[in-house]
């Protein structure tokens, strides 16, 4: 009685896990990425129960139970695998499917797809058409033109209840399709209008978020219109009780690097709450992994990608010459999102708004793009508060040579220090070595530790050899550290997910790290599969039966273009699965490049399994792979 696979990511999508969690325990303030609470599953009294929004998972530090939201309502409800996704279900407003229903999830995506497009085709006639006369207004008060909203494919929701709910239902589309689609929603629905996650849990607990946090009103039931409809809302409502979301909005297409119309940003025409309205995370729709603009963007010569905050920055950019701006999705930017970037360029320039949120969050950007080895700089424009304003101040000349002086991101921190410092004091001054060498002794590289700490030196007024001197003790200290967390992080979770058997157990540890790696790398980047399949690897390289299984798993995914974000492997796991999958997910990457990590994890793997020495059987195997690649090789 299997239940179709894409009604369970769609679940997944609609069941947001801080929502669920928050039903059974109490979360206090974030800390980091995480929301913590008190363990339901063990007594506790302080709080080891971490829940992660971004990656829509828990795991409790003090008992090691983890996973997602299917996983947690087994858990707590005691019930299967079938009646937590009952309880889910009737939770998000779905109705579970009857077993043997078919559930072609290629066709499926294919059909979101495909209505998408026509959505976006709909909104771009009705720019042209006489209803779409504000949105034409609107589009010259900003400056842009019409070139521009030929290439972007802009257009526009006009301010009605059913329009684009009658065009796609006389196209022969269902309003059920609609509804999965985040492009109608439902009275009184709760998860079917789009507020699932995504939009408000997700996306609105991004405190490092950009600031523009009213994301989290965005799709909910909340603002059903109702401060925006008045009386005209309930008459139809009654009538017909589905509606469109996107009413009197300007309708940018988000399309993906295959040229798919994943989803949509409408940007409300004038003023009004809220100011973004982004699809919800739907079957073909993934804000995490999606910039917008890197379809056109990834064909740029520019040999760099600009990264703006707003989707008006993105289309003002390009129609100033900079073909290669890109923005993330309404969420801070993301893993992988820079992953996605770093299959296109080794450049990223930074171009957030000039206002305290965008400096935070260009911080916090900083370190993602550069653990993937790409280069980042950071534009100051000043007085400016964005590029959109900025280009039309001064021009795209200028805005030229500002990426050219641009600062590289190390100086730009050590700037954002100085700023925090009263360097005219003492005690400022040491604040700011401490910060400052804190800060170096992260750089990689020594030429780079040596040239900065004489700047610092310069700005503190002490000594470039006393500065370098912190530094290296800095470093130390870090090494020294590190090697211990490592040591203790890396092999006590494996140790234990290798099971009782002690021998077995230290037969296999180094392989079943390098196996976790491979299964880490590929859950942040599944495009690294390619690389996995061009080494000829296969599930049945795994010592760890439990990790081929994953490994299996992550390859069907893939495979057929679905999602592998964690939540939706969990959500296929038992509890005590997705409780040994979570301690291995939330283990650090340490490596920058995942090429090259991956490659080395498979070449570990082989390297014990070499060691361990090959059973006969296999060494038949094995013969008998050598000698067919040696007629394929013509010897
Ligand atoms: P203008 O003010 O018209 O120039 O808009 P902008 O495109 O520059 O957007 P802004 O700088 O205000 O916001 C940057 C990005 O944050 C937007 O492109 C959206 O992705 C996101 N954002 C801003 N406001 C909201 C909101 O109310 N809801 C959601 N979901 N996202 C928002
Ligand atoms: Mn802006």
């Amino acid at each position: 009685m299997a239940i179709p696979e894409s009604f369970l990511d769609d679940l997944v999508n609609r069941s947001d896990i801080m929502e669920v969690v928050s039903g059974y325990v109490r979360l206090t303030k974030p800390s980091g990425a995480n929301m913590f609470g008190l363990c339901p599953f063990h007594g506790e009294k302080t709080p080891s129960f971490a829940v992660n929004p971004e990656r829509q998972m828990y795991k409790c530090f003090g008992c090691g139970k983890g996973g997602g939201v299917i996983n947690f309502i087994m858990e707590i409800e005691n019930v299967p695998y079938r009646d937590a996704v009952e309880i889910l279900a009737r939770r998000a407003g779905l109705t579970v499917p009857e077993s043997g229903a078919s559930d072609d999830y290629a066709e499926k995506r294919r059909r979101m797809l495909d209505m998408n497009r026509d959505a976006a085709r709909h909104f771009y006639k009705l720019l042209s058409s006489p209803i779409g006369g504000a949105a034409r207004d609107y589009l010259v008060m900003r400056g842009i033109s019409k070139e521009i909203v030929t290439r972007f494919g802009i257009g526009v929701a006009p301010d009605s209840w059913t329009l684009l709910l009658d065009a796609m239902l006389k196209k022969g589309y269902t309003s059920q399709e609609l509804l999965e689609a985040g492009l109608v929603r439902r009275k009184g629905g709760s998860g079917n209008d789009g507020g699932g996650r995504g939009s408000g849990g997700k996306d609105g607990s991004g405190n490092e978020s950009s600031g523009k946090d009213s994301v989290g009103n965005e799709g909910g039931g909340k603002d059903s219109g109702g401060n925006e409809g008045g009386g005209k809302e309930s008459s139809w409502k009654e009538s017909r009780g589905t509606y469109d979301v996107f009413r009197n909005r300007l309708m940018f297409p988000v399309i993906d690097v295959r040229g798919g119309v994943i989803g949509f940003s409408g940007r409300i025409l004038g003023d009004g709450e809220p100011k973004y309205l982004n699809s919800p995370e739907t079957l073909v729709f993934n804000k995490s992994r999606n910039l917008f603009a890197l379809n056109i963007a990834k064909k740029s010569k520019a040999g760099m990608l600009i990264l703006a905050e707003g989707n008006i920055d993105v289309v003002s950019l390009h129609q100033a010459g900079f073909d290669c701006a890109v923005a993330s999705l309404g969420t801070s930017l993301t893993a992988e999102q820079v992953k996605l970037m770093s299959h296109y360029t080794e450049k990223a320039v930074i171009a957030f708004d000039s206002d305290e949120a965008g400096k935070r969050a260009a911080l916090r950007a900083i370190p993602l793009l550069e653990k993937t080895g790409m280069s980042v700089k950071v534009v100051d424009m000043g007085a400016s508060k964005d590029p959109d304003e900025f280009l039309k101040k001064h021009g795209s000349d200028s805005f030229k040579t500002l990426i050219g002086r641009s600062d590289n991101h190390i100086a730009y921190r050590l700037q954002t220090i100085k700023n925090d410092c009263d360097l005219s004091s003492d005690e400022g001054r040491l604040f700011y070595l401490n910060a400052a060498t804190m800060l170096l002794s992260e750089l990689g590289s020594k030429p780079e530790r040596e040239i900065y700490s004489a700047r610092v030196a310069e700005t503190a007024g002490i000594s470039p050899g006393s500065v370098l001197a912190e530094v290296d003790r800095k470093l130390k200290v870090k090494t020294a550290k590190q090697r211990k967390d490592f040591e203790k992080k890396v092999t006590r979770p494996t140790a234990a997910a290798l099971g009782a058997d002690r021998a077995q157990r230290e037969k296999n540890v180094y392989s079943a790290v390098a196996e976790e790696g491979v299964v880490r790398c590929l859950v942040l980047d599944p495009m690294l599969m390619r690389t996995a399949s061009e080494l000829g690897f296969s599930a049945e390289e795994f010592t760890s039966p439990f990790l081929a299984k994953v490994y299996g798993m992550l390859q069907r995914r893939i495979s057929e273009a679905r999602d592998v974000k964690e939540a939706f492997i969990l959500s296929e796991l038992d509890p005590g699965e997705a409780s040994r999958l979570t301690g291995i997910l939330d283990k650090p990457e340490a490596l920058p490049n995942s090429e090259r990590t991956i490659r080395d994890y498979i070449e570990k793997i082989r390297a014990e399994k070499f060691k361990a020495g090959v059973p006969d059987t296999d060494l038949l195997l094995e013969i008998k792979k050598y000698r067919e690649k040696k007629d394929i090789g013509g010897i």
